[in-house]
């Protein structure tokens, strides 16, 4: 099976692909991206000589090339090609737009024209909007994006629904909830937290830090993916999730436990705009109808994490130096004058 994995350089993207080589010998997978400033050919550069495994860089919204790929006896796109931060969809809206919905349009467009036989859009459960103390997001709840980027991540996921309904396409759409695990940009909570500590720099925790997500192991959602590509049943969504709720104050004081610093590293900020309160993951249907099961236990899988970090400091050393820094100072100091 040929599969065009979009954004395959970011996290999630990367750790699916090296997922999927190692779990079967029939799929040979090109890796399409763009390579942004979260795109890093490093994640994967165990895999460079792998003859399973091709990258080709390019834009998702890049219509001519992207039809060439997938014209190329392709038979499933898997999209992960996205702007994926909330901060900087707040700080300018405009790429997000056109990344996350156009390009997931010319994507759809290139599968259908090409008769690439499966879509899926890896999308998230922060379409749903934000809960209170109670419940849960099913697939049924109806869409309420409240930052820019979930909303573009709704365009895109009404988009690829519509590719079905008109088209007849055999798509999926998966929303998941936040994943964690090596190869994770620091500009996000977790590996910006383990990170800072290990630099013995503040580790800014936005408001009163008692937001509330659902954490999952990014190998977990890779293996929910590799389902829904084998068996997902067309036009169906899935919500893939971990069962493990946690505060971010909780997620802070957690990590600085395993590496042995002090809480006096947190810094109260001022708060995300929009700010969504909780998150929080009904799995069943994936879990029913797949068989799906998270392997992780949130203790363990934080653990490793930590240890990857610690073991893997040359990469975010590169990763956090240069334009990252001065774009993550900028901000830093912006949510100072708001604390
Ligand atoms: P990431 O930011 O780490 O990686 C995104 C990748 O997409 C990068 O390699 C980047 O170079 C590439 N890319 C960006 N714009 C592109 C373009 N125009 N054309 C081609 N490539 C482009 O993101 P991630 O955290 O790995 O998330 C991957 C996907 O999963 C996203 O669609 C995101 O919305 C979704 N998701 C993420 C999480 C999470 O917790 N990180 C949870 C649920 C869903
Ligand atoms: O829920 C899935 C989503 O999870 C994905 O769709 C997004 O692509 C992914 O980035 C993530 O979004 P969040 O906004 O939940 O993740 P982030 O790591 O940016 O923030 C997690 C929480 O921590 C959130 O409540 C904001 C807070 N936070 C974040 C940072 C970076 C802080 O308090 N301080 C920080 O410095």
């Amino acid at each position: 099976m040929r599969l065009m994995v979009t954004g395959g350089a970011g996290f999630i993207g990367s750790n699916f692909i090296r997922y999927m080589l190692s779990q079967c010998e029939e799929y040979t997978i090109i890796n399409y991206d763009a390579l942004t400033y979260a795109g890093n050919l490093e994640n994967l550069r165990d895999l460079e000589r792998n003859p399973a495994y091709t990258f080709v860089r390019g834009d998702i919204t890049d219509a001519v090339l992207v039809d060439q790929i997938a014209g190329s006896g392709i038979d499933a796109i898997i999209n992960f090609a996205a702007e994926s931060h909330v901060d900087r969809s707040i700080d300018d809206p405009g790429i997000f737009v056109k990344t996350n919905v156009l390009g997931t349009q010319v994507l759809l467009n290139a599968a259908r024209k090409n008769g690439v036989s499966k879509f899926i859009q890896v999308s998230t459960d922060e379409v749903y909007g934000s809960l209170g103390n109670e419940g849960l997001f099913t697939e049924t709840n109806p869409l309420a994006p409240n930052s820019p980027y979930s909303a573009s991540k709704s365009g895109a996921d009404l988009l690829v629904r519509s590719y079905h309904e008109t088209y007849g396409m055999d798509v999926n759409i998966t929303r998941c909830s936040n994943n964690y695990g090596p190869y994770h940009f620091p500009e996000k909570l977790i590996p910006l937290v383990i990170t800072n500590a290990l630099e013995n720099k503040e580790i800014p925790v936005y408001g009163d830090g008692l937001q509330v997500r659902d954490w999952l192991h990014v190998k977990d959602h890779c293996a929910a993916i590799a389902l829904v590509l084998q068996s997902g049943r067309s036009g169906e969504m899935y919500n893939i999730g971990g069962n493990n709720e946690r505060t971010n104050l909780q997620i802070v004081k957690t990590i600085l436990h395993e590496l042995g610093k002090p809480e006096c590293l947190i810094r109260h900020v001022g708060d995300r705009l929009g700010h969504d309160r909780r998150y929080a993951i009904d799995a069943a249907k994936i879990r029913s109808e797949l068989g799906w099961q998270p392997q992780y236990r949130f203790e363990t899988g934080i653990r490793e994490t930590v240890e990857w970090y610690l073991q893997n400091e040359p990469w975010w050393k590169r990763v956090k130096s240069g334009d990252y820094m001065r774009y993550y100072e900028k901000m830093y100091g912006s949510r100072l004058v708001k604390a």
